[in-house]
Formats: structure tokens, C-alpha cells, sequence
């Protein structure tokens, strides 16, 4: 698309890319004007990640041309992309966490900066640009993911990029943390540098995008200015179908109390007691550091903590570590994705049977086959996208790796799910799916603990929210009835409530 007076920095056309049994990208054709925020959008596997990595030289195209800055790029390698004004920011961040900050930023240009002291001096400036106050000698894997994410753009600015992509940053970034970042972005865009904003929230995308192209199925479906889509139209061109609502209706037969938990206190929480009942989704909301995460590893007997009481089913339950959380009908989703244990060169039926195929058998042959229906069914479930069932993990998108992390919980029929930010990078059509298998939990039987730092999504799916502050419970809320303000007025530690 090209608006009269702009000037073009990337013009992608034509360019197909395929993998074995996947045609990951089929003639797209972008343009990315000078000093804009180009927002792309689309479902898990759409060939978003695909099309970003052949920019920076990762994967070469099968054909096509793509021209930057004036100049065509063939044969590029991630390095002389980086040189010639290109930077990209992965979906997995990719710094070197044995090493200092400002190492990371210069890392091979130690010689150029004239040594360490200049290295680190230049580090400084750039991260001050930014208003990054880490310290340059720091080491990256002392770094929170949002500080890192800040030494990646601080890197980015270090070769003077014209062109910055941004796959999926926002992923794990606490509100304030994303509030910094769109003023960078800002502050970027004013400097003449455009950005490729990638991500699933819809909400971001509308805040500050320019234009948004939309794909699907390794196509772009349409690229116009933001202002342009409505986010129902954004929503049917992603997926392909109209979705009429973001959220299915909430479950509603709710039941007697299935759990007790009575006084943990840890070093960061402080006689935190609550219930939990069968056939309910119970929300936590609370900022990022209020314990919410807290409570989760104490219940699941991750941590340790002091003298409190567990009864399931008014039985007394001595948890002292996840194996006995599992024995006890906990399931768990973590957040973070590189804990999530997937072995990235197994398969995809491999990975989502593994953790309930123990309970059937031992027997080889029998294993085989019931590995490969349970694949083959939360596969089809979740709508996962792969050639096979046999194809390794590793080969998936993000969000389609996150789908099997799902799926093997969702086979082992916990009674009580954790679900600690269960849709991060998935998107919406998929998101829906998760909504309505976890309805389908509760409504045989199950209770589930959902914590997400999306306010919709605990708003919209839980029966009951607790807020937590600072290791505290501040209130506890009907979503029905309360409302967002005094939800988040408890949450932010200003009022107490219970509605
Ligand atoms: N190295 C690879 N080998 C084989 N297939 C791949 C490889 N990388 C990507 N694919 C496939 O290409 C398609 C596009 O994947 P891509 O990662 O670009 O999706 P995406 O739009 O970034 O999705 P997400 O929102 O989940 O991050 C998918 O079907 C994926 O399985
Ligand atoms: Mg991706």
C-alpha cells in the first residue's frame, strides 16, 4: 500500500517460502513506508515469524524480491541485515546471558569501541535514550524479560537500524513495563525509523499501529490503515470466519467447595487463605511481583511454606512437591514457555502424550498407537497447525508450540488446573478453543485457577476474582456485578473490596 508523499524503507514482493509439507509464505507482498509503525497480525502459523526471519537473513526465500532501503537484498546473513540498518527482535529473545549487558550490545565491535571502557560508555548512552537505567556490567541472565527486551532495542540502535521488527514483544511485559515501550516506539518513529510490530493483542495493534497487514495461511489478506478495520474485520480476516463473540458464555453450575487452602505464608505471602469450588473458574488478578505466581508454586509444593493446611475434598493433603501435587489431581500450565518442558526435537504426539501415557501402559506397541491418538486428538482439539502429528516440535510456530503444552495437560483431566497465563501468544481463534475446553474441565467436574495479566480474559471467564496485593488478598469479586475500576482499585492495592 503506498500513501502519496511517503517514502518506502521495505518492499517485500512476491516472496514464497516453503518447508518440508508446509507452504509457510505464498507470494506476499508488503510495503513498509519511512517512520511508521506497520502492525502485522495473524493466526498461529500464519508465516508471520517466517516471513520476519527471511527479512533478517535466518531462512533465504525460494523466490521473490525484497528490496531495502533502495538496495535489493539477495543472499543475506543475520550480521550484514543488522549492518545494513535491519534489526529484529525474536519471539525468543536471543541474548547472550553469560555476558554483561553492554558485551551484548557491542558483542564482535569490542575492537571498534576502542575496548570495554567504551564499549561500556556507548552502552550507556544508548540504554539512557531509552530511558534504561540497568547497568551496563550487569549479566543479561540477571535481566527481567522487559530489561532484556530494552538491551535488545539499545543493540538495534547500535547499528543505527533504519527498519526494527518486534515479534510478539509484548508477550511478557507487565503493563507498565508496555507503556514504556510504546513510548520508545513513539520516540522511534519521530526519528524517521519504522518498526514491524508483530503481536496477538488486538488492543496494542489499535493503539499505536500506522497500517496493518493481516495474514493467513501464508498469504497477506489485506493491508490498509489502522483506522481502516474494525476490530471485527480484523478479527474475521485473521481466522478466516466470522467469530461473533472473543469469549464463550462463562460456566455457571458452580458447586460445593472442592478446596481449602488455609494460611501459607511465605517470605512473600501473608496468611493467604482462600476456596475453591468444583464446576468454578477462579480468577487472580494482581500486578506483576503481587504474589500471584507465588501462590502457585506454594500450592503446586514448588516452594516452601510454612505451617498451612490443604484439604480436597475436606481431606487433609500434604503436598510437598510437584509429583505429589500431580498425585493430589493438580495440572499445571507455567508461564514461562522454556519451562514448559517441551523437547523441541521430539514429536508433536510425543510432547502432548507424555504426560499422561504412563497411567495406560508399559507395553511398547500399545504405547505407539495411544501416543498417536492422543496426538491426533488434542491436535485436531486445539487446532493445532502441523504437516503430521509426527512432525517435531521444534518445527511449529510459537503459538502452535504453546497449543501442545495445553494439550498435554488437558489429557492428563486434572481436577484442579493452574493456568498461568494460558493464551500468551495464541491467537484469537485459538484463544476461543481454550476458553471453551476450559468450560468443558469445569463442567465435568474440575475447578481451575486462571491467571492472566489480560484483564478481558479474567473478567470474561472466571465466576469469581480474587485480587492480590503485595502477597495479600485485597478483595474478592463477582465479574458479573463488580466493576473494573474497583476490581482493579483492589488489584493496584488502593481499596479493598468484595462484591
Ligand atoms: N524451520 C521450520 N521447519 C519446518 N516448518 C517450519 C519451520 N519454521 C516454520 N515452519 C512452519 O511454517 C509455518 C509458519 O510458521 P511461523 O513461525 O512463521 O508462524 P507465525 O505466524 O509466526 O505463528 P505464531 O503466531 O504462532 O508465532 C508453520 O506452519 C510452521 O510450522
Ligand atoms: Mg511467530
Amino acid at each position: 500500500m503506498k500513501t502519496e508523499g511517503s517514502e518506502v524503507i521495505l518492499s517485500i514482493n512476491n516472496v514464497s517460502k516453503s518447508f518440508p509439507g508446509v507452504k509457510a509464505l505464498d507470494e506476499v507482498s508488503i510495503d513498509v513506508q519511512r517512520g511508521t509503525v506497520h502492525g502485522i497480525v495473524g493466526e498461529n502459523g500464519a508465516g508471520k515469524s517466517t516471513l520476519m526471519k527471511i527479512l533478517s537473513g535466518v531462512y533465504q526465500k525460494d523466490s521473490g524480491t525484497v528490496v531495502f532501503d533502495g538496495k535489493q537484498i539477495e543472499h543475506t546473513t543475520p550480521y550484514q541485515s543488522m549492518q545494513s540498518g535491519l534489526a529484529i527482535i525474536y519471539q525468543e529473545l536471543n541474548l547472550v546471558n553469560t555476558m554483561s549487558v553492554g558485551e551484548n550490545i557491542f558483542l564482535g565491535r569490542f575492537r571498534e569501541m576502542k575496548g570495554m571502557k567504551g564499549t561500556h560508555a556507548k552502552a550507556r548512552e544508548l540504554l539512557d535514550s531509552i530511558a534504561c537505567k540497568v547497568s551496563t556490567t550487569k549479566l543479561v541472565s540477571e535481566l527481567s524479560v522487559s530489561e532484556k527486551q530494552m538491551v535488545e532495542i539499545a543493540k538495534a540502535l547500535s547499528f543505527k537500524s533504519k527498519l526494527i521488527i518486534m515479534d510478539e514483544p509484548s508477550s511478557s511485559l507487565t503493563s507498565e513495563e508496555m507503556c514504556q515501550l510504546v513510548k520508545i516506539i513513539n520516540q522511534l518513529k519521530e526519528q524517521g525509523i519504522s518498526i514491524i510490530y508483530i503481536s496477538h493483542k488486538l488492543d496494542e495493534i489499535f493503539e499505536f499501529c500506522d497500517i496493518v497487514s493481516v495474514m493467513r495461511d501464508g498469504h497477506v489478506i489485506d493491508t490498509k490503515e489502522k483506522s481502516a478495520f474494525t476490530r471485527q474485520e480484523l478479527i474475521t480476516k485473521m481466522v478466516g470466519r466470522t467469530i461473533e463473540n472473543e469469549y464463550p458464555p462463562r460456566p455457571l453450575c458452580v458447586g460445593d467447595t472442592l478446596m481449602e487452602v488455609h494460611s501459607i505464608n511465605t517470605h512473600k505471602l501473608h496468611d493467604l487463605s482462600f476456596t475453591l469450588n468444583k464446576g468454578e473458574i477462579l480468577g487472580l488478578m494482581g500486578l506483576v511481583g503481587a504474589g500471584r505466581t507465588e501462590i502457585v508454586r506454594a500450592l503446586f509444593g514448588a516452594d516452601k511454606v510454612r505451617g498451612h493446611r490443604v484439604l480436597i475434598e475436606g481431606k487433609p493433603t500434604v503436598i510437598r512437591n510437584p509429583k505429589d501435587a500431580k498425585d493430589a489431581g493438580f495440572g499445571f500450565i507455567p508461564e514461562d514457555r522454556k519451562l514448559q518442558g517441551l523437547i523441541l526435537p521430539f514429536s508433536v504426539e510425543s510432547n502432548i502424550s507424555m504426560a499422561s501415557i504412563r497411567k495406560f501402559s508399559r507395553l511398547g506397541f500399545l504405547r505407539k498407537s495411544l501416543e498417536k491418538d492422543i496426538g491426533a486428538r488434542q491436535v485436531k482439539a486445539l487446532a493445532v497447525k502441523t504437516p503430521s502429528t509426527k512432525t517435531a516440535v521444534r518445527n511449529l510456530s510459537g503459538g502452535n508450540q504453546q497449543k501442545c503444552i495445553v494439550g498435554r495437560w488437558m489429557e492428563t483431566s486434572p481436577r484442579i488446573f493452574i493456568m498461568d497465563e494460558p493464551t500468551k501468544g495464541i491467537d484469537v481463534g485459538a484463544k476461543y478453543e481454550i476458553y471453551n475446553l476450559m468450560k468443558h474441565i469445569v463442567e465435568h467436574g474440575g475447578a481451575i485457577i486462571l491467571i492472566s495479566s489480560e484483564l478481558p480474559e479474567v473478567l470474561n471467564m472466571s465466576n469469581r476474582v480474587l485480587t492480590i496485593f503485595e502477597g495479600r488478598i485485597t478483595g474478592e469479586f463477582d465479574p458479573q456485578k463488580a466493576s473494573v475500576n474497583e476490581i482493579m482499585g483492589a488489584a493496584l492495592g488502593i481499596v479493598e473490596g468484595c462484591v
